[in-house]
């Protein structure tokens, strides 16, 4: 069942809206037993990378182009490090209008861009970072009346409040932290204002810890100040500028929470632990809120017992360039079975 029939009475609907489902939302919250237990926490991954379009984006998309299509709207753009642009591309192809995407040129992860193209959008490489890309997307909305789907635009944020959701439906309470990566601080914003529903309608006790983690590279928010040449191994989160930080710095100070920053090695070396200790191959981004869990560790600063949920915002083949520049390459043998006894005795 999409986001829009599953929580319709949480969402913003009307009888014009009208129906736009790929079946987002739903994605499993995994228990981790073994890096749980190597950090004496419970851990548990949401694994939005089994969103349609492989990221969290859909949950937002989903209403954003519902309520475009019911305002008569009729092209689509955005600006995006990949995944926006992913999302945007496919919820444009299912209701059968234009896209345009605005990416900072060389600077997405293979995948994105494969799928953006099959998708059918527009795909418009500029020459300047995301930050740049999404002030050029807003004037050329204005400009000519295409809905701009980008977090700026509210139906955004309330779809993406579906994960937070999810994760106390499943858990029948909140957790005590939720982790989260930041790159243009919509997401941690949608998840607070998501947890804050569910307790104001009496669905849960207690409120989570809001921690957000940005890579060191480009962390405006953990700095506090805007980073005009924000560079990461982590593409999706390569932003200097959040359009959202106001919001962010409003959930972290709520909720107790904190804002963290992780190296890129810090990230990759979660990366490799999620997949090879977790089964859960995630992107890069995803893998900083589990870098900063593990910093934390290191600190005396994560809290025995605890559960934690991260939100593994996106999948892990959305890159294969990253990942494959970490590991090694595959055993090539002659087809013998003398061969491959050789390998499956070796040490
Ligand atoms: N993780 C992934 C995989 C992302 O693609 C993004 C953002 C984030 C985390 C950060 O979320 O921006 O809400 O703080 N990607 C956007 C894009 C910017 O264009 O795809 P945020």
């Amino acid at each position: 069942m999409g986001v829009l029939k599953k929580y319709g009475d949480l969402l913003p609907l009307t009888e014009k809206t009208p129906n736009v489902n790929l079946e987002e939302g739903s994605t499993p919250l995994i228990y981790l037993p073994r890096i749980s237990d190597k950090l004496g926490i419970k851990l548990y991954g949401k694994f939005e990378g089994c969103n349609p379009s492989g990221s969290f984006k859909d949950r937002g998309m989903v209403l954003a182009v519902a309520k475009a299509l019911e305002d008569g709207k009729r092209a689509l753009i955005c600006a995006s490090t990949g995944n926006t642009s992913a999302s945007a591309a496919a919820y444009a192809a299912y209701a059968g209008i234009p896209c345009f995407v605005l990416l900072p040129a060389g600077k997405v992860a293979l995948g994105k861009l494969a799928q953006a193209l099959m998708y059918g959008a527009k795909v418009i490489a500029v020459k300047g970072n995301f930050d740049r890309a999404l002030e050029l997307a807003r004037e050329g909305a204005e400009k000519t009346g295409c809905a701009m789907v980008n977090s700026v635009n509210p139906f955004r944020l309330i779809g993406q409040r579906s994960g937070a959701w999810e994760i106390c439906d499943v858990l029948g309470k909140a957790p005590d932290w939720h982790a989260i990566p930041v790159g243009n601080a919509g997401n941690i914003s949608a998840y607070w204002a998501g947890y804050n529903e569910y307790f104001k309608l009496g669905k849960i006790k207690t409120l989570p810890r809001m921690m957000g983690f940005q890579a060191e590279g480009a962390a405006p928010l953990v700095t506090n100040q805007p980073c005009p040449n924000p560079e990461t191994v982590a593409t999706a989160i390569r932003i200097g500028n959040p359009v959202s930080a106001h919001l962010a710095r409003a959930a972290v100070q709520e909720s107790s929470g904190e804002f963290n920053s992780v190296t890129d090695e810090q990230i990759l070396s979660a990366q490799r632990l999620l997949a090879s200790e977790g089964g859960v191959f995630a992107e890069p981004a995803s893998c900083a809120p589990l870098a900063g869990i593990l910093k934390l560790r290191d600190l005396g600063k994560l809290p025995e017992g605890i559960t934690v949920t991260m939100i593994l915002t996106g999948n892990g083949l959305k890159d294969p360039d990253t990942a494959m520049s970490q590991v090694g390459k595959p055993i090539e043998i002659n087809d013998t079975l003398e061969d491959l006894m050789r390998v499956l005795e070796s040490k």
